[in-house]
């Protein structure tokens, strides 16, 4: 019996092989797209948490040049990116590729991966992001990706000047003679040492979230954060 029915599924399987992969719909497509843009850019050279996506289509897994935070597990995979194994690669990375890193969430529907792989297929083509601003597919802000904003030319209220940490607060010292107080669970010390990050020596302070009481403080570089914060109550 078991064997009568492992038979019908591959009768099933080999006579609509296209079945799971249906034809899909570029705009729809693109609006799932704009989750993808949080963490990646159609812009060749532009990685964000994820690798650019320029010209991805037909090219060897975990290949991007420029790109220096692959999973070992990405790179060291042996596949080309086709329908196939994208359509497998947004059902679920993991079982893709065990121990990858790409968090993914609301892909389980085949529909939806279909417009998104028929968008990809532009999108992923030579010229990609070009072509989909074009076609009226998608914007290009959405195209570029969520690229922090440069902060070599911060306002005086956003250069700081000054960190000290006293009980459970941070008080961040700016251009503009303000102090603002943080708790210290909510002030973030991050560094940028790329052409968007501040200039060496000038920590800029960034605003998160949009509540108002939380913020980063950007450095230039690992080794200003060493010196940065003082520990001094008045
Ligand atoms: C939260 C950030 C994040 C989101 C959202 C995200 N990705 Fe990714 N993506 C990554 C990271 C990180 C990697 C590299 C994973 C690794 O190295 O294991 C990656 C890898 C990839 C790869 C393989 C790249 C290569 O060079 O082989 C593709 C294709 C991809 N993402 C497409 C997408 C698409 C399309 C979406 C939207 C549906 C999306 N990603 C959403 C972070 C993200």
């Amino acid at each position: 019996m078991r064997a009568v029915f492992a038979a019908l599924a591959l009768a099933v399987a080999f006579a609509m092989p296209h079945m799971a992969l249906a034809q899909g719909d570029p705009a729809s497509g693109a609006k799932a797209y704009y989750i993808c843009y949080n963490c990646h850019s159609l812009e060749p050279g532009v990685h964000l948490t994820g690798p650019s996506l320029a010209g991805l289509w037909g090219k060897k897994a975990g290949s991007v040049e420029g790109f220096t935070r692959y999973s070992q597990a990405l790179q060291a995979a042996e596949f080309a990116w086709t329908e196939q194994t994208l359509d497998a690669w947004f059902k679920d990375p993991k079982a893709l590729v065990p121990r990858s890193t790409m968090i993914l969430r609301n892909m389980e529907h085949a529909g939806v991966r279909a417009n998104l792989i028929a968008f990809l297929k532009i999108a992923l083509g030579p010229g990609g992001r070009a072509e989909v601003v074009a076609q009226g597919l998608l914007s290009d802000e959405h195209a570029m990706g969520r690229v922090p904003k440069a902060l070599r030319d911060a306002a005086p209220d956003r250069q700081v000047t000054g960190i000290r940490h006293c009980g459970d607060a941070y008080v961040v010292s700016t251009a503009d003679g303000a102090e603002t107080l943080f708790w210290e669970r909510n002030l973030h010390f991050k560094t940028d040492a790329g052409d968007r990050g501040p200039r060496p020596g000038h920590p800029v302070l960034v605003e998160i979230g949009s509540v108002g009481d939380r913020a980063s403080v950007v450095f230039a570089s690992p080794a200003e954060l060493a010196l940065a914060v003082e520990h001094t109550c008045p």
